[in-house]
């Protein structure tokens, strides 16, 4: 049961790795879930959806990693009201010391009749089974009308009732279709908190989609209105126009704590980390203006700005930016920095480095260091990222390139590539130069994937700045990302391309 003391914080449930990861393009592997979840834990995230362990073996797999591997937060399984979902969640859950699992069934006429082709009555009985049951296997069980907002009240208070009295223990109430508006779903919180029978015994939960803008604001409203966890995910990454925000909600309650009244318990300096992880990890780039993690979240452009911040801060800053990681007065080093600084600033940055992988990052430092005067905290962490991704096992390994183009003429690209220790170069012509390089690495590995997104970005600013490039491919009906960096960008889809081929 849960006491007043436990309500009186607002729980953060990541779902990053589970409808984050259900959006296009960003599938992940296992280990790239695990470094996730290991930065969610840092941040201290009160309970990581780790997956849908019955979609597919891939999904088990790395719900039950990460059970074992993350501790600290709860970890969370998504099943169906189904028995063989919720067998399979409670299977991959078991090396977790603390484990949820999340039951759900549709509840709004609509999926009701269209989806299901179901009663009411059946959907209750199956709730309440599929309750039953996962109490059987844990202590903490989540349920979750699916498009609660679009169904009637009614019938929704009476589920709700219903798998309270099964064992339910928290009570999420999701807008499936990012359909709901703030006042309409507070008020829905405060009618299901007083109407329900034994709605002391659960944490009410928000779960909100983005396809209207509001899923911060829907998701504050319910924490107004008595819900005590919010389900985000990591830049909003998810279904469609994504989820809640995890940064937006957490800083808002920070910022805002004269009228939200309540907090979280995220260590806010992680935000920017885990933005920056997941966003390489996923090649889903974060827009410059959006809130929080924003490339120019933090920028103040306009003279009239600048001159405000620089005789008084607050003028037009309500947040400081260390207080989500990131540093005001970026460290810049250069050629003549040694591995010492350079080793010491990885470490800063929240990396925990290998022996190897800190020599290889800094002769690729030595490499970028010798084209750009200055680098930054951000180029460090790209540069180290792309280091880390390697391992000793990757088949192929970029050795080296040529590209000429040109107005009048063929682009046309030669790479060396090494390929379980062996060179092979190959040259081929294309429509530019990141296709000919495209091609001639085709030829030398003898694999032609599609490319279906290639997204190249500027790490930092300037002529010289370095670009970062993530390419996802799709080969036999697999589809991997890869990224790379560099000051040059046909370097950088060179290397994005082989880091993408590697994993494959
Ligand atoms: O949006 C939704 O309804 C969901 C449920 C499975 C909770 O993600
Ligand atoms: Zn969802």
């Amino acid at each position: 049961m849960a006491t007043e003391d436990q309500k009186d914080y607002v729980r953060i449930f990541d779902t990053t790795l589970r409808d984050g990861e259900q959006c296009p393009g960003a599938a992940m592997t296992e280990n790239e879930k695990l470094e996730i979840a290991a930065q969610l834990a840092t941040m201290k995230v009160d309970i990581i959806e780790a997956g849908f362990p019955i979609s597919s073996p891939v999904q088990f797999q790395a719900v039950e990693r990460i059970a074992r591997e993350t501790p600290g937060p709860i970890i969370a399984a998504l099943a169906r009201a189904m028995r063989a979902d919720i067998e399979s969640a409670s299977k991959a859950l078991l090396p977790a010391k603390k484990r949820r699992i999340h039951t759900f069934i549709a509840s709004s006429p609509i999926h009701m009749k269209f989806k299901l082709g179901k009663e009411p009555k059946e959907v209750l009985k199956m709730a309440i089974e599929a309750v039953k049951l996962c109490r059987e296997f844990v202590d903490d069980v989540e349920f979750s009308p699916e498009d609660a907002t679009r169904s009637e009240p009614e019938f929704l208070r009476e589920l709700c009732e219903a798998v309270i009295d099964a064992g339910a223990t928290t009570i999420n109430i999701p807008d499936t279709v990012g359909y709901t508006t703030p006042a309409e779903y507070g008020n829905l919180f405060k009618f299901l908190i007083t109407n329900v029978r034994g709605a002391e015994k659960a944490i009410f939960s928000a779960h909100c989609h983005n396809d209207l803008g509001l899923a911060t604001a829907n998701s504050l409203a319910a924490v107004q209105n008595g819900a005590r966890q919010i389900e985000c995910t990591i830049n909003g990454i998810g279904e469609r126009a994504g989820n809640t925000a995890m940064e937006e909600v957490v800083m808002a309650m920070k910022t805002r704590k004269d009228t939200l009244g309540i907090q979280t318990r995220i260590k806010t300096e992680e935000i920017a980390r885990a933005s920056y992880i997941v966003k390489t990890i996923t090649g889903m780039l974060v827009q410059p203006n959006k809130a929080i993690v924003g490339a120019n979240a933090f920028a103040h452009e306009s003279g009239i700005h600048q001159d405000g911040v620089i005789k008084h801060r607050e003028t037009y800053e309500i947040m400081k930016p260390e207080t989500v990681g990131l540093s005001s007065n970026r460290m810049v080093l250069g050629r003549h920095s040694g591995r010492a600084g350079f080793k010491d600033r990885i470490v800063k940055l929240g990396f925990s480095p290998q022996t190897e992988e800190l020599e290889a990052a800094y002769q690729r430092f030595l490499e970028i260091a010798d084209r750009k005067k200055e680098i930054y905290d951000e180029d460090i962490r790209a540069l180290f990222s792309d280091e880390t991704r390697k391992s000793t096992g990757d088949r192929y390994q970029l050795e080296g390139f040529t590209v000429s183009t040109g107005t009048k003429s063929t682009p046309t690209a030669g790479v060396r590539i090494s390929i379980d220790g062996h060179i092979r170069e190959e040259s081929a012509t294309g429509d530019g130069p990141v296709d000919a390089i495209y091609r001639a690495i085709q030829k030398t590995t003898g694999m032609d994937p599609d490319v279906s997104r290639l997204v190249i970005s500027p790490v930092t600013e300037g002529q010289d700045a370095m670009a970062e490039a993530s390419v996802t491919l799709e080969y036999k009906g697999e589809r991997v990302v890869g990224k790379g960096s560099s000051t040059d960008i046909i370097e950088a889809c060179s290397r994005a391309y082989i880091s993408a081929l590697n994993r494959l």
